[in-house]
């Protein structure tokens, strides 16, 4: 690779899950600490970070082809760096197949990006998919500028082992960042204009630590302590494993003003003999009874999961329980998606993987179920007045953008200003999204 010029712009493109937006905001950080600017909408970049998802199918093939496309108005390649899981699962390969990417880096090694970005100017291509535990964070800037809702990754890795899943693969063993550095970047993004902090994890609720005087915490004791930050609003937290459910996080829910009703617990199948398979540690009715305890603790509190449809030896009965379990449930919000064989994953070489018409047409009627739920929870929340904090401008002029305590996006017309929670009267219900109607000024 020849020498190019030091870029002066950046665009980072994130792909997939949360932890996703997370790191790519902490590279953008990194490389605006060097000086290189965010590309303004609509023009070339001199950098362009990939940072991609691996957990579904074609997740390779669409960043082979995302690399073919990447190209300046004049024809030339931008500087090309490949992040996150798909770096991390196949980084060799990546370089061996794509000549035009000069860095390729895993989640749990960007804080070098600035080293490798020196060497990719010089000329050379460098990978680095090193899983140090924690050096990241350390070696990371402070953060300053936050968004209203920011995110605060407070827990990696994943030891479950679901046998569909390659995260334990790219994201590494399970790790919680310290409590300390945890309450400083908390303490910093409220600094910076956060209202609203959701604490990231593949196993978020797995996450454990010791508190200022050495006592031993888990996630209810961190939301404890963040909840005391005078100018923090609201704190969320998301995803949970049902086997990492604690009777404090659900008392939590009961006891923290600021901890927002709000849940997300996949459960992935209604079929105990396919949760088995899956690897899941738990059956439907444990799993139901959860949720029925965070209710009795919360009872407004909005429910969220994710399914997988056509998972290797499902049959119909399985299928059926799993529509079961949605129609017990009552779900505000869920992801639903087609079964796919990861490689390395012990699920991908199962017999009896079921044929693809039968997972569309599963996936078809879980989607029509959970859909209906989604629309009847908003639906019954006509009416309501409740704070919503406004995240950003809509698409009209006057019109703003927010999210109501239970994670619907409520749109209304108003002046105040992104940052602020105004009291909204939910007026209107659409499948995604609801009208509002401010009513007052709230707590800013
Ligand atoms: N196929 C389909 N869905 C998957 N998920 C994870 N791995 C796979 C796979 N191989 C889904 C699960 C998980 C969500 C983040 O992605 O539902 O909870
Ligand atoms: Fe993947 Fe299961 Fe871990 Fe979630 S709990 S990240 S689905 S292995």
């Amino acid at each position: 690779m020849r020498a190019t010029p030091p870029p002066k712009t950046y665009r980072v493109k994130s792909f997939g899950c949360q932890m996703n937006v997370y790191d790519g905001e902490r590279m953008a950080e990194l490389l605006a600490d060097r000086g290189i600017v965010p590309a303004p909408e609509g023009e070339d970049a001199d950098l362009v970070v990939l940072n991609t998802c691996h957990i579904r199918e074609k997740a390779a093939e669409k960043v082979y082809s995302d690399i073919g496309r990447l190209r300046k108005a004049d024809g030339s390649k931008p500087l090309i760096a490949v992040a996150g899981c798909v770096a991390q699962a196949e980084g060799e390969e990546i370089m061996a197949r794509a000549p035009s990417v000069s860095m390729v880096v895993g989640p749990q090694a960007y804080h070098r990006l600035p080293e490798m970005l020196d060497k990719a100017v010089a000329g050379e291509r460098t990978t680095d998919t090193d899983m140090p535990p924690i050096a990241k964070f350390d070696a990371l800037p402070a953060r300053r500028r936050a968004a209203p809702s920011a995110f605060l990754t407070v827990q990696e890795g994943c030891d479950k082992f679901c046998t569909y899943c390659v995260v334990p693969y790219t994201r590494g063993a399970e790790i919680s960042r310290p409590f300390a550095d945890l309450l400083a970047e908390a303490e910093r993004l409220v600094a910076g204009g956060a209202r609203e902090i959701t604490l990231l994890g593949q196993n978020v609720n797995a996450w454990t630590g010791e508190d200022h005087k050495g006592r031993a915490i888990g996630l209810d004791g961190l939301i404890r302590e963040l909840a005391t930050l005078p100018d923090l609003a609201r704190i969320r937290y998301t995803t949970s494993h049902p086997m990492d459910v604690t009777d404090g996080l659900i008392a939590a829910h009961g006891e923290i003003d600021k901890l927002m009703p709000f849940l997300h617990l996949p459960v992935q199948s209604g079929s105990d003999p396919i949760l088995k398979a899956m690897n899941r540690s738990h059956d439907a009715d444990g799993y139901l009874r959860l949720l029925e305890r965070f209710r009795a603790a919360r009872p407004d509190i909005a429910l969220s999961g994710d399914f997988i449809v056509g998972f290797p030896g499902e049959s119909e009965a399985d299928f059926e329980a799993t529509m079961q379990l949605v129609d017990a449930v009552g779900y505000a919000q869920a992801f639903s998606f087609k079964y796919s064989p990861r490689p390395g994953t012990p699920a991908a070489t199962m017999a009896d993987q079921v044929a693809p018409e039968v997972m569309d047409e599963r996936l078809q009627r879980l989607q029509a179920a959970l859909n209906r739920d989604q629309m009847a929870f908003n639906q019954a929340s006509v009416g309501k007045t409740c704070p919503v904090l406004v995240e950003r401008k809509g698409k009209k002029p006057g019109q703003l953008l927010g999210k109501s305590p239970w994670l619907q996006s409520v749109w209304f017309d108003s002046d105040v200003s992104i940052g602020e929670i105004v009291e909204v009267e939910l007026a209107e219900a659409g499948p995604n999204s609801m009208a509002g109607r401010v009513r007052a000024s709230a707590t800013t």
